[in-house]
């Protein structure tokens, strides 16, 4: 029952993204609310905040725009998601907490913004749901200048046998997420990094990468 398993990628991509993007227009709202009603969730986020350095940071996939509400105001932020919903959910929230944050609706996996555009970037909670780790990974270090820092949170297998945690992640899986060896890709596509285990019985993990030059 408890038994860990990495996933294949989705043969059809453009269905995988299909599925959850129909999936976040649909309960854009209700995602909303869990988000601002459930304290873990904001808990976990909250944990990604006192990593997020320097000037140009990029959010990518932010969702209901929580996070960016937090820190937007203290650097030069642009935000990333594909979900048309979630980019207008979050351009509300922004509004209201008085942010003027741009919000573009793109892929993660064709970014559009040149080479090392930016310091810092931002992604919680959903690389996992993307269909081509490899692709997105790459992108991500794409975009980042030499040095510069990916704060990434993230369900994953626990390191050590946790069954409670194995068992969280067993039911992402289910619900059609992939959860991926992140220390390889990390290591393969050039990154340093850290992974701290900071909730869900070690089913969520913070990682701290630094772009190899
Ligand atoms: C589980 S939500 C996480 C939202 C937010 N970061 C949080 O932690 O609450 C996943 C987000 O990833 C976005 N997303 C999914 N596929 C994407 C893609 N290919 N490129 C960019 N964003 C994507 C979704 O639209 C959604 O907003």
């Amino acid at each position: 029952m408890f038994a860990k398993q990495l996933p294949d990628e989705p043969a059809d991509q453009a269905a995988f993204t299909r599925r959850f993007d129909d999936f976040y227009s649909q309960f854009a709202g209700a995602y909303a609310w869990a988000v601002k009603y459930l304290p873990v969730w904001k808990t976990w986020l909250r944990t990604t905040l006192p990593h997020i350095e320097g000037e140009r940071v990029l959010e990518v996939s932010f969702g209901t725009g929580y996070l960016l509400s937090q820190y937007g105001a203290r650097h030069h932020c642009i935000g990333l998601d594909y979900n048309a919903r979630m980019v207008a959910t979050a351009g509300t929230h922004l509004q209201e907490d008085g942010l003027k944050v741009p919000l573009v609706q793109g892929d993660v996996a064709h970014l559009p913004f040149p080479d090392a555009s930016f310091d810092c970037l931002v992604n919680t909670m959903a690389f996992s749901g993307y269909p081509d780790g490899a692709a997105a990974m790459g992108e991500l270090r794409r975009v980042l200048r030499d040095d510069g820092r990916l704060v990434m949170l993230d369900i994953a297998y626990p390191k050590r046998k946790r069954p409670f945690g194995v068992g969280i992640v067993n039911l992402w899986k289910l619900s059609g997420d992939l959860p991926r060896d992140m220390p390889a890709l990390f290591e393969r596509t050039g990154f340093e990094f850290s992974d701290e285990e900071i909730g869900g019985f070690g089913s969520v993990h913070l990682y701290l990468a630094r772009k190899r030059g």
